[in-house]
């Protein structure tokens, strides 16, 4: 029986390697990748996904040179003025799971805008991980817990779904799928504790390169996959 998808997140990779095959500068890479968050957000969407979980800006991230750092937090001003307005017509709700703390004054406000605006939306929930890293995310929520637990609001025994509860992605359907772009294998460090048990897939296309035919094709190859959570089937 084919498994209903309701979670899929992406690392999005590859955006200066893509820009530089072109003879172009990183920034052009990352400009381009803005395009294809919405093109791979309206085809998810269509798709009938209730989450796309999008992996924009890391904890590591900020190792960057400033100015590559200082465009890539340009980014979702522009996301935003050039989409936003159809992301309201496909009912796209906007989430944001990292630490909006540390994003500059105006990128957060243009973030926050666009949730609020957003947030009585009931299609699919396109979900930012900016500023985001999953070590952090759990460290955070232990240090959440710890103090519920000092304020005798939470038991000392717990199961896994209680400190769920605490992480950033709690809200969200379990994730069923990550797919990253760019031939790189690996995880850098995003969503730790929801990749227990979700598929992996690697393709070689560029972010700016994927198309939502090829997007389309991940998911079907999902259905093919066998779950056995540790079971047997
Ligand atoms: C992904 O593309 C975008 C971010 C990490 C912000 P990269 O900028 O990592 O592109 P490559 O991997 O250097 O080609
Ligand atoms: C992961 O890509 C982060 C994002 C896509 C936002 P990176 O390009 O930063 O990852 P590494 O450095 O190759 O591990
Ligand atoms: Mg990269």
């Amino acid at each position: 029986m084919e498994e209903k998808i309701r979670h899929v997140a992406i690392i999005m990779d590859g955006n200066g390697r893509w820009a530089k095959k072109q003879g172009l500068p990183r920034t052009a890479g990352h400009r381009q990748g803005v395009e294809n968050v919405r093109n791979i957000a309206i085809a998810a969407n269509d798709l009938g996904l209730e989450v796309l979980t999008v992996f924009a800006f890391s904890t590591e991230n900020w190792k960057r040179p400033e100015e590559e750092v200082g465009y890539l937090m340009k980014l979702p001003s522009v996301f935003f003025k050039r989409f936003l307005k159809e992301l309201m017509e496909k009912n796209i709700r906007i989430t944001m799971i990292g630490e909006m703390e540390q994003i500059p004054k105006e990128t957060a406000k243009v973030l926050q805008a666009a949730i609020e605006d957003t947030r009585g939306n009931t299609g699919m929930t396109l979900n930012f991980a900016m500023n985001y890293g999953g070590r952090r995310e759990i460290v955070l929520a232990a240090q959440q817990y710890a103090q519920d637990v000092a304020a005798g609001k939470a038991p000392l025994q717990i199961e896994e779904a209680q400190f769920g509860q605490y992480l950033m992605t709690s809200a969200f359907p379990p994730l069923d799928l990550l797919i990253r772009t760019s031939g790189e294998y690996r995880i850098s460090n995003f969503l730790l504790w929801d990749l227990a048990y979700a598929e992996l897939m690697f393709v070689d296309e560029a972010w700016p390169e994927l198309t939502p035919e090829r997007f389309q094709e991940c998911l079907q190859r999902f259905q093919k996959r066998e779950r056995r959570f540790g079971g047997l089937k």
